[in-house]
């Protein structure tokens, strides 16, 4: 943490509080994102969970509807993901998982700048990704379609 810019650690300390908002009740497993836009604008995110599991949706997609709907078009500088649980440790980062990323990717595109991400649990290591296309490489994309 002492690492971490001033700007990139009150991120993270946003992520890590934020996950207070998640609605898990099944999972137990609370994750906040929060991210800053290009421009300068804060955007959070949580994992809204259903009774009919399938339908809740991950931290990171809530978040990047919440910014397209609030600031469609400004791209994303940096996100921070943690989580948090009562039934095991939060004590290293976690990465967004397939759906997420390929969301998160196609947001990279359409915006034209690279989401940077910051990944840690309350604790314990922190991850720095330059850009979200190194979490998914050969991605499907819009050009197959035209
Ligand atoms: N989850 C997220 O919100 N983001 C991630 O990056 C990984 C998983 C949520 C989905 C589900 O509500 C819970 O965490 C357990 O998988």
């Amino acid at each position: 943490m002492s690492e971490l810019k001033k700007e990139d650690a009150a991120l993270l300390a946003k992520a890590r509080k934020v996950t207070k908002q998640a609605y898990a009740p099944y999972s137990n497993f609370f994750v906040g994102a929060v991210a800053r836009l290009s421009n300068g604008e804060m955007v959070a995110g949580t994992n809204q969970e259903n009774a009919s599991y399938p339908v809740g949706i991950c931290a990171e997609r809530v978040l990047l509807g919440t910014a397209a709907t609030l600031y469609p078009g400004v791209s994303i500088d940096t996100m921070a993901i943690s989580y948090d649980s009562n039934e095991v440790k939060s004590d290293h980062p976690i990465s967004p998982c397939g759906m997420c990323r390929q969301s998160l990717l196609e947001y990279e595109t359409r915006t034209g700048a690279p989401i940077r991400l910051i990944l840690a649990g309350q604790e314990g290591k922190i991850y720095i990704v330059k850009t979200i296309s190194y979490l998914l490489p050969f991605a499907f994309n819009s050009n197959e379609l035209i």
